[in-house]
């Protein structure tokens, strides 16, 4: 049965859409089934860059259906100004379907999550402040408004109910007086419907007809799995499941319809917002990696804190993922680093451990333990461009080991490295 789900297994920002875009062209359906628009994926076409944050990274392969699955929060203006954006630029988007079960991200969200950041202080989690947290809030207390409802003659009175306590919430608890309109925000709601409504359907019925009849369909995750909302770094996370296992969730299609799971893991780590990174590095080598691998937000532009491989990490989110392939990015960055580490563990309070703690407070006091391997030159993009036609036994020893290490660690093989942002750029691994 073909659904493969491909996921993040560190912090974000893998290179899920690269990845997503390159494995498209053998799928019919691709989905994106949690996450917002915290999200940017990059892809790189021909020179021309393109940033998602909520359409599919399939929308690039002509001919292709993709989907906005119902559990994803949707910032209906973004979305308005993706489409946009997209036929701008000359790109098909009539295969675009949006969940009509999908939660809309309100104004208010947006407001506050801004204001719960301010309110935690030093405490902050460094959020892309675009209301996804309020949002499946609101989501799970079953006061969300769903795509659905824009065609609902209950909407008014939804609106009106929910942005009466909404503007008593900003004001009473936060002390933000901009007195939100419902009447204002009903009509934006009405002119957002107007403009999409030719994309909602029941994405469930869709995708589950399609597996029936032998199409294939991939699902494209946000995020990594150190953000899960229960599996990560809480509550350093984002609200929504990240792992594989959402895929279900935030599409309706069953988990015996999936057959394969791809984890994304960049060759270093990353991490944009607040919260424990064992392996993080403030000196040279951090910066050479920022430097080298362009680690500034898609979505945030903000600097992305950066550090040494955490395999602990990556052997964790294999496990909850069920990841059947690694697929590895950015290797190419790696390059002119004389000896590289990798994390194999932490030492907790004197004792060792083999995976991430529950709790951040542990978490913070983790030591990564070390194991160092030789590193490879720096090599030029038409060098690795070489590499790349010639195949996996062409690349240099020291980035092959590497590989290799990943591999026995994690116990899952390599099946494809990404040396740079482009599809050309991408090496095949049989094992
Ligand atoms: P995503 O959120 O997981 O899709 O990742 P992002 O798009 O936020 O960040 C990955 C960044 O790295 C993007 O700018 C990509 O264009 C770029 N990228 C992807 N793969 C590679 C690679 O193998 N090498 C290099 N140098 N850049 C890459
Ligand atoms: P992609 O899909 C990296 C991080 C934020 C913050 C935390 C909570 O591009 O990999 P949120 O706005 O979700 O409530 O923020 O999650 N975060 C990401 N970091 N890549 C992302 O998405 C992210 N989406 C959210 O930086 O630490
Ligand atoms: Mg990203």
């Amino acid at each position: 049965m073909p659904g493969w789900v491909i996921v993040g297994t560190q912090w974000g920002d893998e290179g899920k859409g690269k990845i997503t875009d390159y494995i498209a062209k053998d799928f019919d359906y691709i989905v994106r089934f949690q996450g917002g628009n915290n999200a940017g994926h990059t892809i790189v076409i021909d020179g021309e860059k393109f940033k998602f944050h909520l359409i599919p990274s399939g929308i690039l392969r002509p001919g292709k259906i993709v989907v906005i699955g119902n559990g994803v929060v949707i910032d209906l203006a973004v979305l308005r100004k993706e489409i946009e954006d997209l036929k701008s630029k000359g790109v098909d988007v009539s295969g675009l379907r949006i969940s009509n079960r999908a939660n809309i991200i309100m104004k208010y969200h947006r407001l506050l999550d801004g204001a719960e950041e301010v309110f935690r202080g030093g405490g902050s989690i460094g959020t892309t402040k675009r209301g996804i947290g309020p949002a499946y809030s609101d989501r799970a207390a079953r006061a969300g408004i769903r795509v659905g409802d824009l065609f609902s003659p209950a909407l008014k009175e939804k609106v009106d109910f929910v942005v009466s306590l909404k503007n008593k919430v900003l004001k009473d608890v936060y002390g933000i007086d901009e007195k939100l309109n419902p009447n204002e925000i009903y009509a934006e709601l009405l002119e957002h419907r107007d403009c999409i409504k030719e994309y909602v359907t029941d994405t469930a019925m869709l995708l589950n007809n399609a597996l029936d009849e032998g199409k294939k369909v991939l699902f494209e995750g946000a995020q990594g799995t150190m953000l899960d909302i229960e599996h990560g770094t809480y509550p350093y996370t984002t609200s929504s499941h990240t792992i594989s296992a959402s895929a279900c969730i935030g599409t309706g299609v069953p988990p015996r319809k999936i057959d394969k799971v791809i984890g994304v893991a960049k060759a270093y780590t990353t991490r944009e917002g607040s919260g424990p990174f064992p392996t993080e590095l403030s000196g040279d080598i951090g910066e050479y990696m920022r430097k080298m691998g362009g680690e500034f937000g898609t979505t945030t532009g903000r600097p992305r804190r950066c550090g040494w491989l955490d395999l602990a990490i990556v052997r964790y989110a294999c496990m909850l993922n069920g990841i059947d392939e690694i697929v590895i990015t950015k290797l190419d960055v790696l390059g002119g680093i004389k000896r590289i580490k990798v994390c194999v563990g932490y030492d907790l309070d004197g004792k060792r451990i083999d995976y991430p703690p529950s709790t951040s407070h542990e978490y913070d006091r983790c030591v990564p333990i070390y194991e160092e391997i030789e590193g490879w030159d720096r090599m030029e993009r038409d060098e690795w461009a070489e590499i790349c036609k010639k195949g996996y036994d062409a690349m240099p020893e020291g980035a092959k080991n590497y590989v290799e290490l990943i591999e026995e660690f994690c116990k899952v093989p390599v099946s494809m490295i990404s040396v740079g942002p482009e599809r050309s750029m991408t090496i095949i691994k049989h094992d």
